[in-house]
């Protein structure tokens, strides 16, 4: 039997393979809120725009009622045959209000239907995220004002390079999630144009109203070029490339917590909410859920590649190339959510060993900055000379087995004339991180500044 949607010239059906290789209900399943919301927004319009009867209206919009009722309670049969979500709502409909429910499609395509559903879903998608971004971030300003004056080993190269506090480091990435935030608001500004009305490529000849579809449907305008409104999918590259930025941020920061929670750091403790065991070693407590969310990344990029080599070289209009877009993005957009959620848990959840990371930062001559800086300040000494005595302050520490605060002021002096006890004041990591006041340096007095700005930005309080 030939299809019953569009199989007028055909004879026959299609081969079974082609119905599989065809079909997208399979995924598009999920589309199926915003495809019933455009279509009761474009069946209103029609009946405003007296193109349909009011009679014929109200059977459409209570029978896609019953069908969205259908779907939510598990009991629609979704029907391969009919290849994708807007031709199984549409046969359901005309099943239920007969043949009403053909003139539905009057001046609509699936091509400006589909680019509309998806334009809806990854709207939603990016507002839930934006919201699962600000739940995190907030977390993490919590816990950076309880840190504030925590002091850590901070890393270049992941050698010890100069004392930070914990705090400022958990505002690092508070600071990547507001960037995140704002190219997911950006995205959602470019994609929030209506496509409905563009019908197969060309625009139609019916008098529509387009602005009020778009309305009804929270856009902010209709597309203006019928062509790119079909053939466009700028809205999910855009959108899964924030994806991918954001998933890479949280990829470093689940390394850091694997790091940090590893026994020979030491510096936090997941929760058992959030660790697993071995099923042979006993001690185990291995950190699954920051290692997933590191490797998560990797599908969420590999479906911006998917999908822009799908675009690469498309000519105009739509092409069935173009419904390749839905499963990688349903992907990528579900595993950033899952990320965002683990990673919030992890960081509520987690301890601190705050002696663990005192005691990091305080080996590895961390403060030998601070002494150059002293030479410069106190005495006058040009940096890259206070750099090379400092050097040498470091080989004698080294020979002698102590660490820099274990160098009497005659060790110094051997080294250089010009030090004198205050020195010692320079040496301790609480010192150093006092020091550090410059603008969004890692001060306590600073970290606790920008606890208050992003409190405020993300809450109003
Ligand atoms: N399932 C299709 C997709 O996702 C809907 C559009 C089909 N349009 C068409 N002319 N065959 O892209």
């Amino acid at each position: 039997m030939s299809n019953r949607m569009w199989g007028g010239r055909f004879s026959s059906g299609p081969d079974a393979i082609m119905e599989e290789i065809n079909a997208s209900i399979g995924f598009d399943q999920r589309l199926y809120r915003q495809d019933i919301a455009g279509s009761i927004a474009h069946a209103r319009m029609l009946a405003a725009t007296g193109i349909l009867t009011e009679a014929d209206r109200d059977a459409i919009l209570a029978g896609l009622d019953e069908v969205r009722s259908e779907i939510e309670a598990g009991t629609f049969t979704f029907s391969r045959a009919l290849e994708d979500i807007h031709m199984n709502v549409e046969s359901r409909l005309r099943e239920k209000i007969g043949d009403a429910a053909g003139r539905l499609h009057t001046a609509r395509s699936r091509n400006d239907q589909v680019a509309t559903d998806f334009r809806l879903y990854v709207r939603d998608c990016i507002d839930m995220l934006l919201g699962q971004i600000a739940a995190l971030q907030l977390k993490l300003v919590e816990r950076a004002e309880a840190e504030a004056e925590t002091i850590m080993p901070g890393f270049t190269h992941l050698q010890s390079a100069q004392p930070v506090t914990f705090g400022h480091h958990l505002l690092a990435y508070v600071e990547m999630l507001g960037r995140d935030a704002g190219r997911f608001a950006d995205a959602r500004k470019r994609l929030n144009e209506n496509p409905l009305g563009s019908a197969a490529l060309a625009g139609t000849s019916f008098p529509l109203d387009r602005d009020m579809t778009s309305a009804a449907l929270g856009f902010d305008r209709p597309t203006a070029n019928s062509l790119d409104a079909v053939s466009d999918r700028d809205f999910v590259l855009e959108t899964l490339a924030a994806a991918s930025l954001c998933a890479m941020h949280l990829s470093r920061f689940s390394e850091e917590l694997v790091i940090w929670s590893s026994a020979q750091f030491g510096f936090i403790r997941l929760s058992d909410k959030f660790s697993t065991g071995s099923s042979i070693m006993p001690q185990k407590r291995n950190p699954d859920a920051a290692e997933l969310v590191r490797a998560k990344v990797g599908r969420i990029i590999g479906a911006l590649t998917a999908l822009s080599i799908v675009m690469k070289g498309l000519p105009l209009a739509y092409s069935k190339d173009m419904q390749e877009d839905k499963e990688v993005a349903f992907d990528a957009l579900d595993a950033l959510s899952l990320s965002l959620a683990a990673m919030t848990g992890m960081i509520g959840d987690l301890t601190v060993n705050r002696a663990k990371m005192h005691a990091a930062a305080s080996s590895g001559f961390s403060t030998a900055t601070d002494i150059a800086d002293w030479l410069v300040r106190e005495a006058g000494v040009p940096f890259r000379d206070a750099h090379h005595i400092t050097g040498r302050i470091v080989a004698s520490a080294e020979a002698k087995g102590c660490g820099l605060e274990g160098l009497t002021i005659e060790d110094f002096k051997a080294i250089d004339e010009r030090i004198d006890s205050r020195i010692h004041k320079v040496l301790t990591v609480e010192s150093s991180v006092r020091s550090r006041k410059s603008y969004g340096g890692t001060a306590p007095d600073n970290v606790l500044m920008q606890v208050a700005r992003w409190r405020e930005a993300l809450t109003g309080e």
